[in-house]
């Protein structure tokens, strides 16, 4: 089977982190030799970008423009040549968190950012986005949870994370061919097995 590149998607506390380790193990335990990577970061500068991103507070399209900036860092030093080595590549967020987060969350017109994915990516696209949904209340509970400091993105209000939820919705719906939407309100058991029967049949 050629490798893939896969990236997985959702609001802050809908489940990716929880999924993301075990399909990475689920992929090597069928003999994929797989990249994990994330972003904002995956590189030294990306992850550097990738600090001032998640706290220091600048102009929504500066903030856009380092998304951007670190992605094509990351693109080139890592997406790029683990696909050309036939590698598989997971990524805890892409593309579609810039149009969900500075599009729908912050208001950036979405020309300016496709725009900006044309310039820095070219054809290139994720051959397959998990995208985990979850309704904001739930999601909230769940972080309530995590002992921890918040960014600047979970910070923000119950408004900015339903426009997220929404945005991202309008890009799967735009792209379903790339899309698979699961219900973050399952059970952990019954979305691995969701995503099992997903990679089995990328
Ligand atoms: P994300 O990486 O999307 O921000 P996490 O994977 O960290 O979200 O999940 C947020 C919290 O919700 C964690 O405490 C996690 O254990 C819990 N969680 C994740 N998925 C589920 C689920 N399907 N049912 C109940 N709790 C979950
Ligand atoms: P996240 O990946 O959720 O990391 P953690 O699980 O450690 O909190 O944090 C990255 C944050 O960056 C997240 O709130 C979404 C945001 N983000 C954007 O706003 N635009 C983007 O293009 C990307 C990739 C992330």
């Amino acid at each position: 089977m050629k490798a893939k590149f896969i990236t997985l998607e959702g609001v802050d506390g809908a489940g990716k982190s929880t999924h993301l380790s075990w399909l990475v193990e689920t992929l090597r335990s069928r003999g994929k030799t797989v990249v994990q990577t994330r972003e904002p970061g995956g590189t030294p500068l990306g992850e550097k970008l990738r600090e001032l991103l998640l706290h220091e507070s600048m102009h929504l399209e500066t903030e856009a423009l380092l998304m951007f900036a670190a992605r094509r860092e990351h693109l080139e030093q890592v997406i790029l040549p683990a696909v050309q080595r036939g590698n598989w590549v997971v990524c805890d967020r892409f593309t579609d968190a810039s149009f969900a987060y500075q599009g729908g969350g912050r208001g950036l017109a979405t020309d300016k950012l496709a725009q900006l994915e044309r310039w820095v990516q070219g054809e290139v696209q994720p051959d397959l986005t998990l995208l985990f949904d979850l309704p904001i209340d739930i999601a909230a509970q769940r972080m309530a949870g995590a002992a921890r400091t918040l960014d600047r993105f979970e910070q923000e209000k119950a408004d900015f994370h339903e426009r997220v939820r929404a945005a991202y919705l309008a890009r799967a719906t735009e792209n379903p061919g790339r899309f698979r939407v699961l219900d973050g309100r399952q059970s952990i058991e019954q979305i691995k097995n969701q995503l099992e029967d997903i990679i089995s049949s990328v």
